[in-house]
C-alpha cells in the first residue's frame, strides 16, 4: 500500500454541508462566514440536499437522480464541513437522512475516509455541543476522518455576523481562523495517510 503521498496539492475543494434547511439559518450564516475566513488553501462550496426524499432501503436497488447528485458532490469533494444546528439535542432529522442517503447502498458508504471538521451555532448557551456528539458518533460509525480538536460550539448572538458576512466579535473571527488553519492542517494529513481511492 502506498502511504507517503498527497493527493494533489491544494487548494482543496470542501464541500460544506449545513445542517439547517431554514432560509434565515444562523448556521447558513456561520457557513458564509467561514467562507470568507478559510485560508486560500481551502475553497468552501455547499452541497445542498434538501430535494432528498426520506431515505428507506427500498430505494437501494433504483436510488432517486437527487440522491445519485448529492453522493457525487460528496465523493467529489477532498474534504467535507458540517455546519450544525442542535434540534432537540441531536441533529436535525433532514441532515441525518442526508447521511444515511451517503452511507448506502450497503458497501457504497461515500463519507468513508473524508476528512472533515464540525461546527454549529445555536441560540442555546451550549452552542450545538451535544448535537456535535450525537453528528460525531454517527460519522464514527462512518468509517469519517474526524478532526478532533479544536472543537467549534459557536454561541449565535444577535449581530455576531454582519449582513456582509463578517464576524463582528474579533476573538471569534480569530477563533474561526485557527478552526479552519487547523483544518487545512487535517485535510492535508489525511490525504496524505489515506490517498484517495
Ligand atoms: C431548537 N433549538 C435548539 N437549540 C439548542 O441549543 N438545543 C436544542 O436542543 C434545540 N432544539 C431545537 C429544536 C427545534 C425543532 C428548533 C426549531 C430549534 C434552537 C436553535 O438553536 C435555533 O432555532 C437555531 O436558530 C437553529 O439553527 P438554524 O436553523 O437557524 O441554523
Amino acid at each position: 500500500m502506498q502511504i507517503d503521498i498527497i493527493d494533489h496539492e491544494p487548494p482543496y475543494r470542501v464541500g460544506v454541508i449545513i445542517g439547517s434547511l431554514s432560509r434565515e439559518s444562523i448556521n447558513r450564516r456561520l457557513a458564509n462566514a467561514l467562507t470568507r475566513l478559510a485560508p486560500a488553501e481551502l475553497r468552501l462550496e455547499e452541497i445542498t440536499y434538501d430535494r432528498l426524499p426520506v431515505y428507506n432501503r427500498d430505494f437501494d436497488a433504483d436510488y432517486p437522480p437527487e440522491a445519485i447528485e448529492f453522493k457525487a458532490a460528496v465523493a467529489e469533494a477532498d474534504a467535507l464541513l458540517f455546519v450544525t444546528p442542535e434540534y432537540n439535542r441531536s441533529i436535525p432529522g433532514a441532515l441525518k437522512n442526508a447521511i444515511d442517503w451517503g452511507s448506502r447502498p450497503w458497501g457504497q458508504n461515500v463519507w468513508a475516509h473524508k476528512p472533515t471538521a464540525v461546527i454549529g451555532a445555536s441560540i442555546g448557551q451550549i452552542g450545538t455541543a451535544v448535537a456535535q456528539q450525537s453528528l460525531r458518533a454517527t460519522l464514527s460509525f462512518l468509517n469519517v476522518r474526524q478532526m478532533s480538536a479544536p472543537e467549534a460550539y459557536i454561541h449565535f448572538t444577535e449581530g455576531l455576523v454582519d449582513a456582509e458576512g463578517n464576524v463582528t466579535v474579533p476573538g471569534t473571527a480569530d477563533f474561526l481562523r485557527t478552526f479552519l488553519d487547523e483544518f487545512l492542517v487535517h485535510t492535508m494529513r489525511v490525504l496524505t495517510v489515506v490517498p484517495r481511492p
